[in-house]
């Protein structure tokens, strides 16, 4: 027997309810895992609320860290007793052990701690993917400059830290002027506070009226129009989330005029979708962590009994770094 966070319709935090679930034995291609520690990711809040729809009843949570129970038929990476870690399909890490697919599920280093490994996965994979594969005409090198949203957030601490270990000079934005001096301290090399300036004007003074090779913009509707235009002729507008809400449905024709910019709409899900990948990506970013280039910042913890509480947190913009959830 396992508890789980469980909800039957999508609503507020308040619709998620802890629930007694029966947990079997792994089949083949599966694992079976016993979390020590589980991540915090705004795409919970989407699926919770319905923005990204999934059928009902519903288990949430994409990202956690523990020990290896029992192993199903096919799995050759990992064994009974190993540590572990993953961001990974379908949901259902906020509980106590799952049975779930192995492929992307990574032997964790001894050197990363299970709460530095829950909270990194989704995350880190996530920058690994967007400063590393995610990229304008060309290529992104040392000394361009770059707009990352939401720079103090989860993914944003990580994208700070990591491109400046690239070299890269990393435009940060963010909701307060406390916000804006911790990315600032993690790597930024500008950080914005877009409640009060405006950002685009920033942008402009700070590159000069060139632009920026490219946006990462997980904000999305608030931050849409305006990131255009933050864009450096055949510069990139990578949309990756939708923290004030989805971006609106925009003509193709607007992209021209703006410098013929390119414009794509990424998720992690479609970079691990084979094990290679998974692991290829994992161990770039267990080198980044462990080798000190990237520190994975724990802000809030929650015990799982309190997940409602770090709902409300996440989307009421209290959080900065990660956030856990310790059973
Ligand atoms: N596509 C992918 O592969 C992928 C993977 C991971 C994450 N993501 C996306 O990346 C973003 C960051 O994820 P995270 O888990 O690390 O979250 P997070 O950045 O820690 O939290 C979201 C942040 O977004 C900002 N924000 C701006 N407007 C907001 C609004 N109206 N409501 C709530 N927040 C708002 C807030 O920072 P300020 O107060 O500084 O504005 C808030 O702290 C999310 O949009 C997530 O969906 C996408």
């Amino acid at each position: 027997m396992s508890l789980a966070v469980q909800i039957d319709q999508n609503g507020g935090p308040e619709v998620m309810k802890l629930v007694d679930v029966t947990v079997g034995e792994p089949g083949p291609g599966e694992i079976r895992i016993r979390h020590k520690a589980i991540g915090l990711n705004f795409i919970d809040v989407y699926q919770r609320g319905g923005l990204y729809p999934l059928p009902m009843p519903l288990k949430l949570g994409m990202e956690g860290s523990g020990v290896v129970e029992a192993v199903g038929e096919g799995v050759a990476h990992l064994k009974v007793g190993d540590r572990a870690a993953y961001a990974s399909q379908p949901p259902g890490s906020y509980c106590e052990v799952r049975v779930m697919p192995a492929k992307c599920v990574c032997k964790l280093p001894d050197a990363i701690s299970f709460e530095t490994g829950a909270a990194m996965m989704l995350k880190g994979l996530t920058v690994q993917y967007l400063l590393k594969r995610t990229l304008p005409q060309g290529g992104l090198t040392a000394g361009d400059f770059v707009l990352f949203h939401a720079a103090a957030g989860g993914v944003g601490l990580i994208a700070c830290q990591w491109a400046k270990a690239l070299g890269l000079r990393l435009i940060g934005t963010a909701g307060s002027d406390v916000k804006c001096a911790l990315a600032l301290a993690n790597g930024a090399e500008f950080c914005i506070n877009y409640s009060t300036e405006d950002f685009q004007a920033k942008v402009k003074e700070i590159t000069g009226g060139k632009g920026v090779k490219v946006v990462y913009d997980s904000v999305g509707k608030d931050t849409w129009d305006k990131s255009l235009d933050c864009l450096a002729p055949f510069g990139l507008m990578a949309s990756f989330g939708n923290a004030s809400g989805p971006v609106a449905p925009f003509a193709p024709g607007i992209l021209g005029p703006k410098g013929s910019i390119y414009v794509t709409r990424q998720t992690l899900f479609s970079h691990i979708t084979t094990r290679e990948n998974t692991q290829e990506m994992a161990d770039d970013l267990f080198d980044a962590v462990t080798s000190g280039k990237v520190k994975i910042h724990i802000d809030q913890t929650f015990p799982l009994a309190q997940i409602q509480n770090a709902h409300i947190a996440l989307e009421a913009r209290k959080t900065t770094g990660c956030t856990i959830i310790t059973l």
